[in-house]
């Protein structure tokens, strides 16, 4: 009952205030600019990539979103920075888009968050163009075994506060197990707890590979 109130009424301004930080806003930059041509964001949350499109490179934006306090947000701040967007209220896992239809599927903070994550990754495969490219930044599992063992520990808090979130996901694994190859992959951790602050972001596009 209050984790039911908790995910409905406090959880998204959480997630609207926890993913402003100073260092999470220096990851966004290290890579939404490299979003182009019809763009597909996914689990947009309250849209704080918007500032960071270089907009004369993006024909148009679509966005699922399954939380709707959240979903809001983002329509406002789209408007806010003027920007045009097409938004629908479902989740990753079934995106009602035709085959071969993006030019870019960008995921920040968001891999985490989704509960068939392969899933969603086929169906972002599917809706991704054959020269398309797929962008992320996402937190995820710790090189250090120790604080390895810290994210397996506390990830039944981090689910419960932070929206379904996983600590340990191995970013770069769940990638190419869906039949991604990265062709930029870069991590560290950035400031804040170990266990929640290291870091990947980078690119990776179609392989031949299908699984
Ligand atoms: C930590 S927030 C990140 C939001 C946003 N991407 C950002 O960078 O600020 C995680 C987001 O994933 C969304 N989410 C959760 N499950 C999802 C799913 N199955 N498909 C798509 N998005 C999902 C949440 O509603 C939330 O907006």
């Amino acid at each position: 009952m209050f984790q039911k109130l908790y995910d409905r009424y406090l959880c998204p301004h959480v997630i609207n205030w926890a993913m402003q930080s100073k260092s999470i806003t220096k990851q966004r930059e290290k890579v939404v600019p490299y979003a182009s041509g019809r763009v597909l964001e996914i689990g947009i949350g309250s849209g704080l990539n918007f500032k960071h499109y270089k907009q004369s490179n993006i024909k148009e934006i679509f966005a699922v979103e399954p939380d709707s306090t959240l979903l809001e947000k983002a329509k406002i701040r789209a408007k806010e920075n003027n920007i045009s967007l097409n938004i629908q209220k479902i989740p990753a896992e079934s995106l009602p888009f035709e085959n071969n239809s993006f030019d870019t599927v960008l995921s920040t903070y968001t891999m985490c968050s989704i509960s068939n994550l392969q899933l969603a990754l086929n169906e972002m495969k599917r809706v991704l163009k054959k020269d398309g490219k797929f962008i992320f930044s996402e937190h995820g599992k710790s090189p250090d075994l120790n604080i390895y063992k810290w994210q397996k520990r506390l990830n039944p808090i981090q689910k419960r506060i932070g929206g379904g979130c996983h600590l340990d996901i191995n970013i770069p694994s769940v990638i190419k197990y869906a039949g991604f190859e990265l062709s930029d992959l870069n991590s560290m951790y950035i400031p804040g707890p170990r266990f929640l602050s290291y870091h990947y972001w980078g690119s990776a596009f179609l392989g031949d590979k299908d699984v």
